[in-house]
Parts: structure tokens; sequence; C-alpha cells
């Protein structure tokens, strides 16, 4: 078996903190670059392939958007209308797309550790849209940026990830960069939704919010994963609101200058209410912009290192 691809983003959990911060350094030049008018023609000439066996909103179309933004072509693989229908497996599917036009894959599937897998067999690198209940690397980076961008630093920050910890590949890069970056982190949820063992991932948990509130500065909420259940594992939606929704009442324990985020898909009036949503603790528009910023970043860094590399010593320092 080949060693993957070496600058693959395939988990938040193997990357270091220089390299956490080389992404959140960039992305921030880049969106100065981009608010000065500036153009960013780093991926003049490759092909970004998209291939999502899974649901997207959000990070298939900033994928897209981020590639678009630095001069790349984006291809769309459709599995809905491609040869998986006929029996095609996923390796020798990636293989042909290789094959015919890609320079680097952006991959979701709902197997935790499938990106792991292709990389071994691809000579081009792939990044990790989300796989399973594993890991979200570039949801977790585009969180800490819009943190950071938010508070200043995320160094000492009190940092909570309420709801389904467990079926949460959000939680979980979240959780690996907000740590390296200096955060406390907590998280909070019903015993049923917490993973077996809190502490082995080196954060704190409750069980009730309302005890972790007024000391938070930043409270990420998650959506119940239903589609990771095999069975329901709390009483009811109402239920799980009722107790740990963020709404009007829980959300004056916190501290006015606190921000509120949320990954999205959001489901108002379950994990949090309309008027918190769209409140203003909530920075959940926020992140999506910046979810383009990053994923250029990210792009950049993979698709060409020594382009971006150059930029920054003279582009960059110049925006
Ligand atoms: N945050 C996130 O992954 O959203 P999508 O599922 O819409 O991409």
């Amino acid at each position: 078996m080949n060693a993957p691809h070496p600058i693959s983003l395939l988990t938040a959990c193997d990357l270091r903190r220089d390299q956490i911060k080389h992404f959140l350094s960039t992305t921030k030049l880049f969106a100065r670059a981009l608010q000065n008018g500036n153009s960013i023609p780093l991926l003049n000439g490759i092909t970004v392939v998209n291939l999502f066996f899974e649901n997207s909103t959000r990070t298939r179309i900033s994928f897209e958007v981020a590639t678009r933004k630095l001069a790349g072509s984006v291809l769309n693989f459709a599995v809905s209308t491609s040869s998986l229908q006929k029996g095609e497996t996923l390796i020798d599917t990636v293989l042909n797309i290789q094959a015919m036009a890609g320079d680097c894959l952006v991959v979701r599937h709902s197997s935790a550790g499938s990106p792991n897998v292709l990389a071994q067999k691809l000579k081009i690198p792939i990044i990790n849209a989300g796989d399973g209940f594993h890991e979200h690397p570039t949801q977790g980076l585009l969180d800490a940026y819009t943190i950071e961008e938010k508070l200043g630093q995320i160094e000492g920050k009190n940092i909570i990830i309420l709801g389904d910890i467990a079926h949460s590949r959000v939680a979980r890069s979240n959780i690996y960069i907000l740590k390296k970056l200096g955060a406390t982190v907590a998280v909070c949820g019903p015993p049923t939704l917490l993973p077996p063992n809190p502490e082995a991932l080196g954060v704190k948990f409750a069980y009730r919010i309302e005890e972790l509130l007024p000391q938070a500065d930043v409270v990420i909420a998650l959506r119940i994963q239903m589609e990771r259940q095999n069975k329901m594992q709390i009483p009811s939606l109402a239920e799980y609101s009722r107790i740990w929704g963020l709404n009007r009442e829980r959300v004056k324990l916190l501290k006015k200058e606190a921000i509120i985020l949320h990954p999205g898909p959001i489901n108002r009036g379950v994990e949090i209410s309309s008027d918190v949503a769209d409140g203003p603790h909530s920075v959940i528009l926020d992140q999506v912009f910046n979810g383009v910023l990053v994923r250029m970043a990210v792009l950049a860094e993979i698709c060409n290192p020594k382009g971006l590399s150059q930029w920054l010593k003279t582009g960059g320092a110049n925006v």
C-alpha cells in the first residue's frame, strides 16, 4: 500500500499548531487581498474535483467558490448519474477520475476513514470534506478563524460544544484545533450523545448547559445527527430542545461579548431557537462567509504550495 499524498488534508488531529496558524494567517491575507480587489490566481490551470457522496450545501459550494476565486477549474461529480450505480467501486471511480482530469479531490463520504483509504491509492492530494462521524477538518479551521476574527484570539478562551458530540465530525475537528490553539474546551449534552470518555479528548464535560454558559466566550451548537444514529438516543426532539436547546432564556446567562456558532444546517426550534440563530450573539453566517476564505487557503497550500509561498513573500506582504 502507498503512503497518503504528503500534502493531503485528511484530519485535524494530524495538523500541528504551526500548520493551523499558517492556514489561519493565509486566510486573513486572502480576505484582505479580496477586500482590496486583488486577484489571487494561484489555481490557474488546476482542476479540483468535488466528490460528495453525502449531501452538502455549505461545504460543496464554498469549495467551488474558493476554487473559482483562485482561478481554478471545478468538476462536480454527480454520484446519482455515475457508474457507481452500475456497481463500479469507489476506488475504481477515483482512479478513473484521476486518470482523466483531477489535480485534487475534495471528498465527503458517510464512511469514517474513507478519504484516508483513497489517499493511499491516489497520486493526487485529497481534502477531507467530512467523513462519517470521524472528522471535518476545514470546518474546524473555519470555526477557529471565525472565533479569532470575532474575539481577537483563541488562547485562553472558554469554548462549549453543545449537543450531539458522539456523532459529530465537527466536534472532533473543533476539539483538536481549538485545543492546539490554547482554548479550554467543554462538551455538553445528553449522556447518550456524549462520547464514552470525554476526558480522553482532553475536554471537560457537563450534562447541564446552565452551569457552563456564564463563563463561556464561545458556544458551538450542533445539530442532532439523526442520520448517524441507529435508534433515537434521546426521548424526543422536543425534550432535547427543552433541556439543551439554546433559547432566549439560556442566552441571557451569556456574557455580552460571547459568540454563538453553528456549522449548519440549523434545525430552528430544536438545538437553537430562531431568535438566537438570528440574534446579536450569532455569527453563523460569518462562519459560512469565512468558509470560502479558509478553503481558498487550504486549496492554495495543497495544490500550489510553491506559488502560495511566493505570493506570501510578495503579493501577500503588500495587501
Ligand atoms: N457545515 C457543513 O458541513 O454543512 P454542509 O453539510 O451543508 O456542507
